[in-house]
């Protein structure tokens, strides 16, 4: 039974495979347009704290889980400890929300892939807002985005996600740093490299602190059990200690340099740091413009960052179809195809809440009324991941015991971080999130305000 479920052809494909989720959407258009909503170089410390703190911890502790138990997200938590398997529950859940306004985000990428050759007008915010806004054409995006997800997926693991993932991320990165280059590089720039690598200390709120924690589970894929489910498909003699330190700082790396590329040229352009999701749409077409074949450039561009949303796509649909296959005993098939529909079904309204559907609100627990698209982000980004990641290290530290989850990793490892792990994974894990998420709720305010 266990043959079954697929492996790993090699370490560096896994390596690839697990940089290719973290490596996506959160880090390229994401995380330049929280920096930008957020002080800059206030909520780039604020990330890269929280990055050091819990996002090694935890990758650590997901890959360890699913060795372990060598099964999906749900089946992983419920098979060491019986009743605990509502875990991985939340994560396949959370990933099942995700994807579905995600793939409305990678449907905004393939339009600007074609409109690096057919052009964005002089007024870039306004091509971005009527694009999005319209009821039709971002549909049709986004059923192909989804619809290519689906395909990768149903192939299999080694077969599709380790391959596509292997050649498309060295690629990313060497286009991303020319794109730097020239940002960085306009006239103006300064201003905002200034902005973006000094925190101003003033400026780290409860706000920034929610927003970065969000994101640290957003970028690296963390709470939602792919850490487990990918860790299931791993050799025993695999050193997951290593793995765990390499995959979230090249994710970071990747995240800072699209700082990098976008920022600077923000303030050199002339746009406004606060843009929000438009941030890349918007300031991008710009700084291709002042290239030498700009056009060109910019659809290459464009195309990797398709492929890097597409590698996190996958690895976002691999959850909710393992869970399909291991527990539901669907084929890999009917499992894809099931899920799939789903999620492009909730994506429509995501994607029409950015125009048509704009009045739709929904009152959330914090006092705020979000659209569909904004729903699904706050929902997933600021509650059910840091609840998954929250729940996941107690998993550790209160069920599974410690001693136990460090035995699994010294088998391929040879675990020189053992004492300082412990102590984050046991203690200072639970109390940080569990602080941060009482305070997204609202709820610490008021205990405060008593
Ligand atoms: N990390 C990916 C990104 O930065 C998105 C993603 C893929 C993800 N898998 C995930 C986010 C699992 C949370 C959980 O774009």
């Amino acid at each position: 039974m266990e043959n079954n479920r697929g492996s790993w052809s090699s370490r560096f494909g896994f390596l690839m495979a697990a940089v290719g989720s973290a490596v996506g959407l959160g880090n390229l258009w994401k995380f330049p347009y929280l920096a930008g909503e957020n002080g800059g170089g206030a909520f780039v410390l604020v990330y890269i704290g929280l990055v050091v703190l819990l996002g090694f911890t935890l990758m650590l502790a997901e890959m360890t889980i699913g060795r372990h138990a060598n099964s999906d997200a749900y089946g992983s938590y419920n098979k060491i400890k019986k009743g605990w398997g509502f875990v991985g529950g939340i994560g396949i859940l959370s990933g099942f929300l995700i994807l579905s306004y995600y793939s409305v985000v990678g449907g905004w990428v393939m339009k600007y892939i074609v409109a690096s050759f057919t052009g964005t007008g002089t007024d870039k915010a306004a091509f971005f807002g009527n694009f999005i806004s319209s009821p039709v054409e971002p549909l049709v995006y986004h059923l192909i985005f989804m619809g290519l997800t689906a395909i990768i997926v149903i192939r299999g693991i080694s077969g599709g996600i380790e391959k596509a993932s292997k050649f498309l991320m060295p690629a990313l990165f060497a286009l991303l740093l020319v794109t730097v280059i020239r940002s960085v590089t306009l006239d103006g720039a300064m201003e905002g490299i200034k902005y973006f690598v000094t925190p101003n200390f003033s400026e780290i709120t409860l706000k920034v602190v929610i927003a970065a924690l969000g994101q640290v589970f957003f970028s690296l894929s963390l709470g939602m059990g792919i850490m487990v489910t990918y860790g299931s498909y791993l050799r025993k003699d695999e050193d997951m200690e290593k793995d765990a330190f390499i995959i979230p700082s090249l994710d970071s790396l990747v995240a800072i340099l699209a700082g990098f590329a976008i920022l600077p040229a923000v303030f050199a352009l002339g746009f406004k740091p606060g843009e929000g999701p438009g941030l890349m749409f918007i300031t991008l077409p710009a700084v291709f413009e002042n290239m030498p074949l700009g056009s060109i450039f910019g659809a290459l561009f464009f195309v990797l960052v398709f492929f890097a949303a597409l590698s996190s796509s996958i690895s976002l649909m691999e959850v909710t179809v393992a869970f399909g296959i291991d527990k539901l005993k669907w084929s890999r098939k009917t499992s894809v195809i099931i899920f799939t529909t789903l999620m492009f079904i909730i994506g429509i309204g995501a994607s029409l809440s950015m125009g048509e559907w704009s009045d739709f609100l929904i009152p959330w627990i914090d006092g705020k009324s979000y659209g569909i698209f904004d729903f699904l982000d706050v929902l997933t980004s600021y509650y059910l991941l840091p609840l998954g990641g929250l729940l996941g290290a107690l998993f550790i530290g209160f069920v599974w015991g410690v001693p136990n989850a460090v035995k699994e990793i010294k088998i391929g490892s040879k675990f020189v971080t053992e004492k300082l792990w412990s102590i984050l994974i046991k203690f200072v894990v639970p109390i940080l999130v569990f602080l941060i998420l009482l305070s997204t709720t609202g709820l610490l305010d008021k205990l405060l305000g008593l």
